[in-house]
């Protein structure tokens, strides 16, 4: 079986990795271990974007090399990562050798197709750094560092030939409509009616640090094409573990980049001659304080600083149960304290309590309670259903409503039937359908409280304790064991 292969952006190592940057990696993290969770295999990649201008430019301001820069910023990366609880299975980093060789021999084969051909662009040149300029780069319309006037001058580069998969793009579209992030369609094959060539490559004396390109080493590849391809690289192109991973399920990113991943990604699929991903899922940018999240506002959000503090499940559970998934979220900083509370008063609680309940019985079999169970099994049915069909947002909304409400649903059943007061089969029965209730409950948030799953695992699995093996022996959907604890299907 195919694993289930979920992507982030790699982010542009410029600067330290914010709140922004760590949602998309959570979630992406939290749907791998949840599709692991269900018994499914998952691939999960993330990594870092170090090509390309904007990197140079930091460097030379730094006085340092681009490669010193990279290297100690895609080290901060990874280690945030690891910080947050998050286990990718491959990290990847564009200045590889490996993804290196597999862009030159994708543009390889998308130049053999006949898909780039050589043109012109006409740029704006400035002796004194000897390079081309934007229009964008330019601080009153003349070069930031000198003063003198830029020239005109027509820049030899290479295009690919994105206007000639105009139709191909509206059909994959037509036929696969899961593909588009949803809420954005119209805009995209809106704009794909008006489709340009893509001009992809950078002459070298403008740019030094990219890939060059395979068939003319005097030009490196555009940072967008280097960065679109990881996720063919990182996937392990070129051997057997390829096969097992490709095409991408669900690739993750806020709304920024969707068109560079709608349209140009599978256009150069298309042309290289490579399966088409299932489905490009855009979330929502996240405010602080009902403003952008920025330096000189004084509102940026350390998911570090979070992390040390309350701890990262806390950072995970807010961000997964707490924010809505497609929309623009704000995230209120005084409210994190509550959101931190409110996790140890439900989940906290109700795992001392049942577990404090549970010393005093014999696990064995009992009499399952039909609504608990029904709450549970439902619940099962609906993660599973929208998992199956990669609904990202419909699982997102089970997870900020249903899931934790399940907490409420266990403790409610408590206080109804009051173990403390029963005796026998009745306290046996009362007891342990709460101490499944609970194990449903902690399986669900597995994948969100990869600390409190681990403890949770230790406390229970411990002599005396209810364990996890052999437990669930009423569970149609639920197989536990003493290392880890499946949801899936019987
Ligand atoms: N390097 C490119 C992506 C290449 S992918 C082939 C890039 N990098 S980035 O560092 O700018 O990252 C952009 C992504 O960071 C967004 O798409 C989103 O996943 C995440 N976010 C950045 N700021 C964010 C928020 N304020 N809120 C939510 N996500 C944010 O673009």
């Amino acid at each position: 079986v195919k694993k289930v292969y979920i992507t982030t952006p790699i982010y542009y190592p410029n600067a330290a990795p914010h709140l922004g940057s760590a949602y998309t990696t959570i979630i992406a993290d939290f749907l791998a271990r949840l599709y692991r969770a269900l018994g499914r295999e998952a691939f999960f990649l993330t990594g870092t974007d170090e090509h390309g201008e904007k990197l140079e430019r930091k460097a030379e301001e730094l006085g340092k090399t681009s490669r010193e820069l990279v290297d100690e910023m895609s080290r901060l990366y990874k280690d945030a990562w690891v910080r947050l609880g998050i286990r990718f299975d491959r990290f990847i980093r564009t200045t590889e050798k490996e993804h290196e060789e597999t862009v030159r021999e994708l543009l390889k084969k998308i130049h053999g197709k006949g898909d780039i051909y050589r043109g012109t662009y006409n740029g704006l040149y400035c002796v004194g750094c000897e390079r081309y300029y934007t229009e964008a780069e330019l601080v009153d319309g003349k070069c930031p560092y000198h003063d003198a006037p830029l020239e005109e001058k027509d820049i030899e580069a290479y295009f690919f030939k994105l206007a000639g998969y105009r139709d191909k793009l509206l059909n994959f579209y037509e036929k696969n409509p899961q593909f588009l992030p949803e809420g954005r369609e119209k805009e995209i094959i809106n704009r794909v009616g008006e489709l340009e060539d893509l001009c992809i490559s950078r002459p070298k004396e403008q740019l030094q640090w990219g890939i060059e390109l395979p068939f003319d080493a005097g030009h490196v590849a555009y940072v967008w094409v280097d960065a679109l391809l990881n996720y063919v690289s990182g996937a392990g192109y070129g051997t057997s573990k390829f096969r097992e991973v490709w095409p991408p399920d669900i690739q993750l990113m806020a709304k920024d980049i969707t068109w560079f991943h709608c349209v140009i990604w599978p256009a150069l699929l298309m042309s290289a001659g490579l399966e088409l991903p299932r489905r490009v899922v855009a979330h929502g940018f996240i405010n602080v304080d009902g403003r952008k999240m920025s330096k000189s506002l004084g509102n940026m959000v350390d998911p570090l600083e979070l992390a040390d503090r309350y701890g990262p499940d806390l950072v995970r559970f807010l961000l997964v149960t707490k924010l809505p998934f497609r929309e623009d979220s704000n995230l209120v900083r005084e409210q994190i304290p509550e959101v931190h509370k409110e996790l140890a008063g439900s989940v906290g609680n109700l795992a001392n309590r049942v577990l404090k309940l549970l010393s005093g019985v014999d696990v064995g079999s009992f009499k399952p309670d039909t609504k608990l169970k029904g709450s549970c099994d439902g619940l099962l049915g609906k993660i599973r259903k929208k998992a199956g069909g990669f609904d990202v947002t419909g699982i997102s909304a089970l997870y900020s409503q249903e899931v934790p409400e399940l907490a409420h649903t266990i403790n409610s059943y408590i206080n109804e039937t009051e173990p403390w007061k029963l005796e026998g089969a009745a306290k046996r029965d009362a007891v342990l359908n709460a101490y499944e209730g609970l194990l449903f409950l902690m399986a669900f948030l597995s994948p969100v409280l990869v600390n409190g799953w681990e403890k949770f695992r230790g406390v229970v699995d411990a002599p005396g304790m209810g364990g996890l093996k052999g437990f669930g022996q009423n569970s149609p959907g639920l197989e536990p064991s003493s290392s880890k604890l499946i949801m899936y299907e019987r």
